[in-house]
Order: structure tokens, then C-alpha cells, then sequence
């Protein structure tokens, strides 16, 4: 359905984006198969969950090695949680499937794809310079 993900050259990180890419899909799929609000909105506080933790481990990492663009890139995580807990919102008041398809498909998505090359990328190749986290 979607393009595979950018890489980088952490692959703790690419396993944790492949998840989240996962728990989108699963939404995506409930979305597309008329699944009940309940069903919908359990799957979405998965994924919320699951970004808080996906970013907050990444924030945790760019701390321990004083990475430069820490706080840009922790602009960017803030942002789309923001913009994710709206949606929720919305989806909770108006419990439009349409809506939700689209912000999922058209905009998460597209951010990650975004993040994961012009910010994830960086950042794993600084990581990758110090010899404790070649394994990671
Ligand atoms: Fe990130």
C-alpha cells in the first residue's frame, strides 16, 4: 500500500518505525472495513501510545549523546503529537471515518516518510559514530 520505509542506520530505530507502521495499517484496515468506534479509537490510543514512546526513546538517545540538532528535532516529534491528539479529538467528536483516513494516509504518513529522511537519518548516523551503540 505504501511505499517501503527510508532506513537508517540504526536498526533499533527501523524496527520501532516498522511497528508504528504496523499499528497505522491496522487502522488503516479497520477504517477500510467499516470496524466499530470502539474497535477505531482502542487502535488509535495504541498508536498515540506508541509515537509518545517511539519519540521519547529517540529524545532519550539524542540526549545521551549531546546531539547537536536535539531540540529541532524534538520540535518536529512535539508538533505531530500535537496534531495526532487533535485528530483523536476530532475523531472522538465527529467520528468521521473519512477524516481520519485522510490525516493517517495523507499527513502521518507522509510526515514519517519526511522525519525518518530528513531528521531520523541524521541523527542514527551521529549515534553510529560512538562505538557503544554500533549494536543498536
Ligand atoms: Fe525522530
Amino acid at each position: 500500500m505504501h511505499q517501503p520505509l527510508p532506513q537508517v542506520s540504526l536498526e533499533s530505530m527501523n524496527d520501532v518505525h516498522l511497528e508504528e507502521v504496523h499499528i497505522l495499517n491496522t487502522l488503516l484496515k479497520q477504517l477500510g472495513s467499516d470496524a466499530d468506534f470502539k474497535t477505531v479509537s482502542e487502535s488509535f490510543e495504541t498508536l498515540l501510545a506508541h509515537m509518545q514512546e517511539h519519540f521519547s526513546s529517540e529524545e532519550r538517545l539524542m540526549q545521551e549523546v549531546q546531539y547537536p540538532s536535539y531540540r529541532m528535532h524534538k520540535g518536529d516529534h512535539d508538533k505531530v503529537l500535537n496534531e495526532a491528539r487533535y485528530a483523536e479529538m476530532e475523531w472522538r467528536n465527529r467520528r468521521d471515518v473519512e477524516a481520519l483516513r485522510e490525516y493517517l494516509e495523507e499527513e502521518l504518513l507522509t510526515w514519517l516518510d519526511q522525519h525518518i529522511k530528513a531528521m531520523d537519518t541524521p541523527m542514527a548516523d551521529f549515534v553510529m559514530q560512538f562505538e557503544k551503540y554500533k549494536d543498536f
